[in-house]
């Protein structure tokens, strides 16, 4: 075999990887799909990549120099178990299997043990940067052995984005760190959007401002530290006109957000972890309430009055952007801790320094911002929470009366922010004296005899309840 690297299902994600792969000085590319009419028309529209296009998976198998190392990019799911059979029945010891969908961590988890019997490697690699990243250098996250990483980290590098010339790659961790460090990217995707969506609520329907005007706002902020590349499609989003109808585009979509499942696995996650995710799940939640089209039409039709919109100074907008950031910086904090939550659980070791440092290209949440996370980590690994690294201690102590004001405006006004408003709370939650959580704690007792510790003593207590609450050491 002659190709280096090989690339089955030709889907546009597929076809693209396996183009940019091409593109790059070192690389022959094999490509294999299911159906030979896609590979076909692929090789025929792209003569430039030299791809070596394999009729039977046989053929693509035998095209392979050794150690063989194919990249599966099919839907995730069944197809990728079925594919990944195709090649295990073929690959010898050494050979590398990558999957570079989408997966569930806990499926590359499953199926790198049920590979690794045979002594072929199988490798969950976590892509971002949707379809252009998949042609111009996205953000990878490979997990799997060091060993797979060897052959495969200088392939996936020569494709990677590079920034500050680094590649936007890092071996993550074994099995299925890569797609684990993926899912969170996602979460985190999902929070950075919904704060951005209630900055724009708010300077649209507090500070009465139309789209464009809107756009301009998010455009001046991406000159600073929001900088980022969901920032600027905002801009470009909220300035695009409806063609059919002259309409601002923002205003004739519905107001329904999907989701294809990854945010939801995030919160799935941090909740078994025991991880405080709660501004990444608002955003999730926020897409699933606005799908409940029922529920909304009925409470719509009993409310006949809404809160009347407060008054904003002149520097609202300035306010909305303190109140992003500082609530972004919180989205980041608590994605950071399901991430050191994950690796003390699956036993990855994980340089979250790095994971901030592949984050700052190719991917969809690349952001200036990323570099005072790695900042952060690289100074001092060990922190307890990214709110109290230097920066962003003083970032959010600088925003906070603008926080306050904006959540408070917001909550005046009726306008939902989820995002903002469950970050500050998260915030205030770590930074109170006292929560009120010992009543919590109190009421379990009472119920239960769950028993509770006490501030001036050790041990466990509970006080007897039903008789003459007096207090027992449990
Ligand atoms: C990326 C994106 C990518 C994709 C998500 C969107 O990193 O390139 O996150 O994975 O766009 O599938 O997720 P939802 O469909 O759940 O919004």
């Amino acid at each position: 075999g002659a190709a280096n690297i090989g690339v089955v299902g030709l889907a546009v994600m597929g076809s693209n990887l396996a183009r940019n792969l091409a593109s790059r000085e070192g690389n022959s590319v094999a490509v294999y799909n299911r159906t030979y009419a896609r590979t076909e028309s692929l090789v025929t529209e792209h003569p430039e990549a030299g791809f070596i296009a394999g009729k039977s998976i046989d053929e693509f198998v035998a095209s392979l120099a050794k150690p063989r190392t194919a990249i599966i990019m099919v839907q995730a799911g069944a197809g990728t178990d079925a594919v990944i059979d195709q090649l295990a029945e073929r690959f010898e010891p050494g050979d590398i299997i990558v999957d570079g969908g989408n997966a569930n961590f806990q499926d590359t988890i499953a199926r790198e043990q049920r590979i690794a019997p045979t002594g072929i490697h199988f490798v969950g690699v976590g892509i971002s940067g949707g379809e252009e990243g998949a042609l111009k250098g996205p953000s990878i996250m490979p997990g799997g052995s060091e060993e797979s990483y060897r052959t495969l980290g200088p392939i996936l590098a020569s494709i990677a984005a590079v920034v500050a010339g680094e590649p936007c790659v890092t071996h993550v961790g074994t099995n299925g760190a890569g797609h684990f460090v993926k899912m969170i990217h996602n979460g985190i995707e999902y929070a950075d959007m919904q704060l951005i969506g209630e900055a724009y609520d708010l300077l649209r329907t507090v500070g009465g401002l139309p789209p464009h005007a809107v756009a301009d706002i998010f455009a001046r902020w991406n000159e600073g530290p929001l900088e980022s590349y969901l920032v600027e499609i905002t801009a470009d989003i909220l300035r695009h006109v409806d063609q059919a109808t002259g309409l601002p585009f923002v205003d004739v979509v519905l107001d329904q957000a999907g989701s294809k499942g990854t945010g939801v696995w995030t919160v799935q996650n941090a909740l078994d972890l025991g991880v405080p995710v709660g501004g990444i799940a608002e955003a999730v939640f926020a897409r699933a309430v606005s799908g409940k089209a029922e529920q909304r039409a009925a409470v719509r039709r009993l409310v006949t009055s809404r809160p009347e919109v407060q008054k904003v100074s002149p520097e609202f907008a300035e306010d909305v952007s303190a109140a992003l950031y500082a609530s972004k910086i919180v989205a980041y904090a608590q994605g950071f801790d399901a991430i050191t939550a994950g690796a003390e659980k699956y036993g990855w070791n994980i340089h979250k320094d790095q994971i901030a440092k592949i984050w700052r290209g190719g991917c969809i949440i690349r952001a200036r911002f990323l570099d005072r996370i790695t900042q952060a980590y690289t100074e001092n690994p060990d922190i307890t929470t990214l709110l109290e690294a230097p920066y962003f201690a003083q970032a959010v102590a600088d925003g906070e009366a603008a926080w306050r004001r904006v959540v408070a405006t917001a909550a005046l006004s009726g306008v939902p922010v989820p995002g903002f408003s469950s970050a500050l709370s998260y915030y205030d939650s770590l930074a109170a004296e006292r929560l009120p959580a010992a009543l919590v704690q109190g009421q379990r007792d009472f119920f239960g005899a769950h028993t509770y510790r006490r501030t001036d003593r050790d041990g466990a207590f509970h006080t007897l309840w039903g008789g003459d609450r007096s207090e027992v050491t449990a």
